[in-house]
């Protein structure tokens, strides 16, 4: 008698990098910013052309970059071969064989990693939080700093607000496919600013694809990471907060995805800012 064949769930047939990529990673617009942050930082007229993304793992930005225009080209440095050989794998050969020759995948600790002088430097999603001691953190900033043009932009996003310095959990439905994102805050110590998250899964079959991703961070608060930037030895530190606009619902502002230099900022519930650290001083 033939046996029945069972089927595998949804979520042991994910793929979790192409589901992270889906629910959190959106490289058009950090493109976008990055030129942005560039032309605010050296001139309306200047124009970035090489890309060194830091903790990369699948490279999907370093990618975007290098597609974005015919003369850029890109660094991308992870610690782990598998996200980079994912990458490898699916996000570069769909750009086409131009691309991927103006791409190169480099495993390693960002601290150690050697690239040429590179007209941004970025590590977003706030990835450098894994560097949870503050000689480890100005090691980096050193080494970045290092791996630059002499007008050159290290770029970094920090999450904060009172309710990310806590136990939490945030769900999301993945762009109206029926699954959902789950960030999860699981520890976080006052004391030392550690926190764990994860991030699970869950399908339209019910199934859950449980700590896809697990985080142990050290949440930075902005003041530390201006003073670790100087220190050194960047000319100059600015933040960028969202702009927020009325939607439809008045009771709520909605995010609009553009970000704009503050001087001061009230805190939040929640809130991203991108931290720009300008090798030079600046021109604007
Ligand atoms: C949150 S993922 C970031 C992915 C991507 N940058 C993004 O924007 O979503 C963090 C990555 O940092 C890498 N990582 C952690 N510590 C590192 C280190 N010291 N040097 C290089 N990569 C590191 C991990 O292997 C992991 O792939």
């Amino acid at each position: 008698m033939a046996r029945r064949k069972r089927r595998l769930s949804q979520a042991a047939l994910a793929d979790r990098y192409e589901l992270y990529q889906r629910a959190v990673q959106n490289p058009e617009l950090e493109v976008a910013l990055l030129e942005q942050f560039y032309r605010e930082a050296f001139g309306a007229r200047a124009r970035p052309r090489t890309l060194r993304e830091d903790f990369c793992g699948t490279a999907w930005l370093a990618a975007t970059w290098s597609a974005s225009h015919p003369r850029r080209r890109a660094w991308g440095v992870d610690l782990d071969p598998e996200p980079l050989e994912w990458g490898r794998v699916h996000n570069l050969p769909r750009l086409g064989p131009s691309v991927m020759r103006r791409v190169t995948l480099l495993q390693g600790d960002v601290r150690q990693v050697e690239t040429p002088g590179a007209d941004i430097v970025c590590a977003l999603n706030f990835s450098f939080c894994a560097l949870q001691r503050r000689s480890a953190l100005l090691d980096y900033f050193r080494h970045a700093r290092n791996q630059l043009a002499p007008r050159g932009l290290l770029v970094l996003d920090l999450l904060g607000g009172t309710a990310t310095w806590d136990v939490a959990e945030d769900v999301r439905e993945v762009d109206d496919s029926g699954i959902f994102y789950y960030w999860e805050q699981a520890e976080f110590d006052v004391l030392s600013h550690h926190m764990l998250a994860h991030i699970h899964f869950e399908f339209p079959d019910g199934s859950r694809l449980e700590q896809a991703f697990s985080y142990h961070w050290r949440l930075w608060t902005l003041p530390e990471l201006r003073d670790l930037l100087h220190e050194a030895g960047f000319a100059e530190v600015r933040f960028y907060n969202e702009v927020f606009e009325e939607g439809e619902d008045e009771e709520y502002l909605s995010p609009t995805g553009r970000y704009q230099r503050v001087e001061r900022m009230e805190n939040q519930e929640a809130w991203v800012v991108y931290i720009v650290a300008l090798n030079a001083r600046g021109g604007e």
